[in-house]
């Protein structure tokens, strides 16, 4: 297939949601591991296999190019990816570079040396593996100076919204917005660093008030994509159709995706 869009599960729909909006034209593999979610409480090295297996086995349906639309394995996984795994002639790309860039007011793939922003506090939501990763802090460090972020690990929020249980969801995103904001009363910006998150955006933002910049990431990691395929056009790879692929069960995946999206979804046996 074409652009390939991994996630653990249902999250990096959000993803590939404004993907097809943008480019309607473009097919795409999209890989759920759903009989591994959520990825959020497996240590590093656990994540690190499991994406690399997903994303061999996207490569190998003809896939050149692999969106992590996973900030759990981006996080996790991606640079030892880059540095020890990934064959020549394929890419990988993670979805915490797009958000830092916006965040940072820089153009995609401005690389200038840090430099001091407009924005200084910075609440993260994230799995607890991504806040214990530390890879949005060294991201921005790398960028930008003087930003303090304060990181409040989200558990449960993904198997709640898995499961489809927006109740739970929603009673977990405000008491994470209160845990966060016991130490940081006033942030500035916050980021919603896990892709199952922007179905949710509506109540971090009431949780967190007005006059928080919400980030999420979906449109952001679009405008980049097409921003590298326009510099890449080798990347497209081959395929034609669209596809949706599950290590779960299809049937139950499709369903809770159908639900996820608001739309009808099938999904196919990996
Ligand atoms: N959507 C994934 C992320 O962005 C979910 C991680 C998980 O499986 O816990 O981190």
């Amino acid at each position: 297939m074409a652009v390939g869009i991994f996630d653990s599960g249902l999250g990096g729909l959000t993803v590939y949601d404004q993907i097809a909006r943008d480019m309607p034209d473009l097919p795409v593999c999209y890989f759920a591991d759903s009989a591994h979610t959520p990825y959020g409480t497996r240590t590093a090295d656990d994540i690190y296999g499991l994406t690399c297996g997903a994303v061999g086995a996207m490569f190998d349906r003809g896939c050149n190019l692999v969106i992590l639309a996973c900030n759990t394995a981006s996080a996790a996984a991606l640079r030892r990816m880059q540095e020890n795994w990934l064959p020549r002639d394929k890419r990988v790309l993670g979805v915490f570079v797009p958000m830092i860039e916006a965040l940072t007011e820089r153009n995609w793939g401005d690389n200038s040396p840090p430099r001091e922003v407009d924005v200084k506090h910075v609440a993260l939501f994230a799995t607890p593996a991504t806040v214990s990763s530390r890879a949005f802090q060294r991201e921005l460090a790398f960028r930008a100076i003087g930003v303090d972020v304060e990181a409040q690990p989200c558990g449960g929020l993904v198997d709640a919204l898995e499961d489809g249980d927006e109740m739970l969801a929603e009673a977990l995103v405000r008491s994470h917005v209160d845990a966060l904001k016991r130490r940081m009363p006033h942030p500035q910006a916050a980021i919603l660093g896990c892709t199952h998150y922007p179905l949710m955006q509506q109540t971090f933002q009431e949780a967190l008030g007005p006059d928080v910049t919400v980030y999420s990431q979906a449109n952001l990691v679009s405008a980049s994509l097409s921003d590298y395929l326009n510099r890449h056009p080798d990347m497209y790879g081959e395929g034609q159709e669209t596809q949706f692929l599950t290590t779960g069960d299809p049937r139950q995946v499709s369903d809770r995706a159908t639900q996820f999206l608001r739309r009808q979804m099938r999904f196919e046996a990996a």
